[in-house]
């Protein structure tokens, strides 16, 4: 791609091309960034059918779109493809050490209004947030639910602007289910997360792949032979357990679901308390969308060498602070792998500062996976935008038209056919054919 011409504002930070004024790192490495980018939309077929359609039928012609979501190639893939269907976009990531400063670059280049930083700190990352916000979306596409939280404390005001949101995770899920029980949430958020081409694929499959992807770069050890603690055996901890045991771990699960710890059992794996597996574990990966999971009275009792890692969207599930005070001693083992040498000699490691290992030690998902989420991402904005004077405040599932129509291009780009019910037997199942 040819780089726009550009002024650069500010050195390392702002630059100003047409009329963007964006906030990244370096619009230097915008050519890296788009290599990036045309690699997974090489492999993101049913993204790009969308947008293809979506050049002709412009559901967003008119309309602002602020999105923070984990930004990296696959990401900005999305965010091209809401403008090839008319949408103004304002992008920031999800997660200071998720953003990929080339990808950033990438999209700035491109005329998109672009902040996010690698690295940047809690409050520079706000900052990002808030200038996605200020330009007034009418359509939000959150990951985590931060946008959609801000916009209901610091940005009321712009409340009448916002026709809905879309949101990507378990997590931002979790919250918006809070507010809406408690009748805070002001317009309608579509929940991503749970279509079944969403948690079936990316939570289980992408995770699964992406978290050792992570791991396994960064620490460069091997998984066999090796006792692997999963934290949390949902839709994520099923994919996390399921690639570590077809590495050769030995794969130990905790849970306070006993339906989900069952399953577990069942799915061969040990089932244990935290305080009885924090002494096995050579390699821990907590996913549970909850906080505490790994504190004090574990590291303690843990091995010499034992590495701890995050996978769950938020950094409250190892207890970093915890880890800090309690250690003598903090170095850079690796790089991101930090070591802690606690008052007992041992020395434990984190990876990325406890944050999601798949997106701060890796690029996140794999391409074909992120197809499906990003699709659905895509039609249910397509789905607000559409149905803007109808749709009132409060969370809503995905259409179980849009799930089909997802699944149904995605194994048409497999070259995979499926039959479809005679008149006979839909009548016998008593469905629709
Ligand atoms: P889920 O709700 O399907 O599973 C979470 C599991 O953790 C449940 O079975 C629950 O009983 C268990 N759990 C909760 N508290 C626990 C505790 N104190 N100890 C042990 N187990 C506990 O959620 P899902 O979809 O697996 O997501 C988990 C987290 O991963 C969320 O924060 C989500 O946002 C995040 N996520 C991260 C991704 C990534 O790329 N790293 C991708 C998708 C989701």
């Amino acid at each position: 791609m040819q780089l726009r011409r550009v002024k650069i504002f500010c050195l390392n930070l702002m630059f100003t091309g047409g009329n963007t004024v964006s906030r990244i790192k370096d619009i230097k490495l915008a050519p890296s960034g788009e290599m990036k980018i045309k690699w997974v939309e090489r492999n993101m077929p049913v993204l790009r059918g969308i947008g293809e359609d979506f050049r002709r039928t412009k559901p967003f012609a008119g309309l602002r779109v602020a999105l923070s979501v984990h930004l990296e190639a696959k990401t900005a893939y999305l965010c091209r493809v809401m403008e090839m269907g008319g949408a103004e976009m304002y992008v920031t990531g999800s997660n200071p050490l998720s953003t990929q400063d080339d990808v950033a670059a990438a999209l700035a280049a491109g005329g998109m209004q672009v902040f996010a930083r690698y690295g940047c700190d809690m409050e520079e990352y706000e900052s990002c947030l808030c200038s996605v916000l200020e330009a007034a979306p009418n359509i939000i596409i959150d990951d985590g639910g931060d946008l959609v939280h801000l916009m209901h404390t610091k940005y009321t005001n712009l409340i009448p602007e916002v026709i809905g949101g879309c949101e990507e995770t378990t997590t931002g899920i979790h919250r918006l289910k809070a507010m809406d029980r408690a009748g805070e949430l002001r317009f309608p958020m579509v929940m991503v997360n749970e279509a079944d081409c969403k948690h079936m694929f990316d939570n289980r499959y992408g995770t699964g792949q992406s978290v050792w992807d992570g791991i396994m770069r960064t620490t460069n050890l091997i998984v066999a032979g090796k006792y692997v603690v999963v934290s949390g055996y949902g839709w994520c901890g099923k994919g996390v357990s399921l690639r570590a045991k077809g590495l050769g771990a030995k794969v130990i699960v905790t849970e306070t679901d006993p339906v989900r710890a069952l399953e577990a059992v069942m799915d061969g794996y040990e089932v244990m308390p935290m305080r009885e597996a924090a002494k096995i574990g050579d390699m821990f990966v907590t996913v549970t969308g909850c906080s505490g999971i790994i504190t004090a009275e574990h590291f303690e009792t843990m091995k010499d060498g034992a590495i701890l890692t995050n996978a769950g969207h938020f950094d409250v599930e190892v207890d970093m602070a915890g880890l800090e005070k309690l250690a003598v001693e903090k170095y850079d083992a690796r790089h991101n792998i930090q070591g802690y040498v606690l008052p007992n000699g041992k020395t434990l490691f984190t990876i990325a500062e406890g944050r999601l290992v798949n997106l701060a030690a890796g690029d996140g998902h794999p391409a074909e996976i992120m197809d499906m989420s990003f699709a659905i991402q895509a039609l249910s904005a397509e789905y607000l935008a559409a149905n803007r004077s109808s749709l009132k405040p409060g969370v809503i599932p995905v259409p179980r038209e849009l799930d089909e129509a997802v699944a149904r291009r995605k194994l048409s780009s497999m070259g995979v056919e499926i039959d479809s019910l005679s008149r006979e037997q839909a009548d016998y199942l008593g469905v629709e054919d």
